[in-house]
């Protein structure tokens, strides 16, 4: 079982699109994906109201989510992590113990553009606009996501 973490900075918005779109991409017998936060500020909550629509409107549903913190266990517990942006980058690989840990996270849009390092911008305090850019942009990475996974 390979497992994916996708992580941005209050799982409301971008990393819970990141996990509900690679989850309609890939085996979900074979590949594991969850999603979480680096700050615990919406612990508990929903996805926020925003992304459940973009979602639905693209035809996945992300209510059976719930926002969590991320923790240095899920260094253990997950093959690769990938960052939405580069302070969600910095905040999670301060926590990492190893060069093992370290090499398991990733920047998101490295996986349609290697190397650039680019962000998926926050959406949270902009419009609906930005919303149905994030989902395009993390449409585009995880059909890359999810034919590396499928040629492993
Ligand atoms: P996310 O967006 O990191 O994509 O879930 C945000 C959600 C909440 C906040 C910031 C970004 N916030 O400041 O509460």
């Amino acid at each position: 079982m390979k497992k994916v973490l996708m992580v941005c900075l209050g799982n409301i918005c971008r990393s819970p699109l990141a996990e509900g779109i690679l989850k309609t991409k890939i085996n979900q017998e074979k590949v594991f994906v969850d999603s979480a936060g680096t700050a615990a500020y919406h612990v508990g909550n929903l996805p926020d109201k925003r992304s459940i629509a973009v979602a639905k409107k693209y035809g996945i549903d992300i209510t059976i989510q719930k926002a969590r913190k991320f923790t240095f266990e899920d260094f253990k517990n997950f093959d690769v992590i990938y960052a939405m942006d580069k302070s969600n980058y910095q905040n999670i690989i301060a926590l990492s113990s190893s060069d093992e840990e370290l090499a398991k996270v990733k920047m998101i849009l490295n996986e349609p553009q290697p190397n650039k390092n680019y962000s998926v911008p926050d959406p949270y305090y902009g419009g609906d606009s930005g919303f149905e850019n994030v989902y395009r942009m993390l449409d585009d990475a995880c059909d890359v996501i999810a034919e590396k996974i499928a040629s492993l």
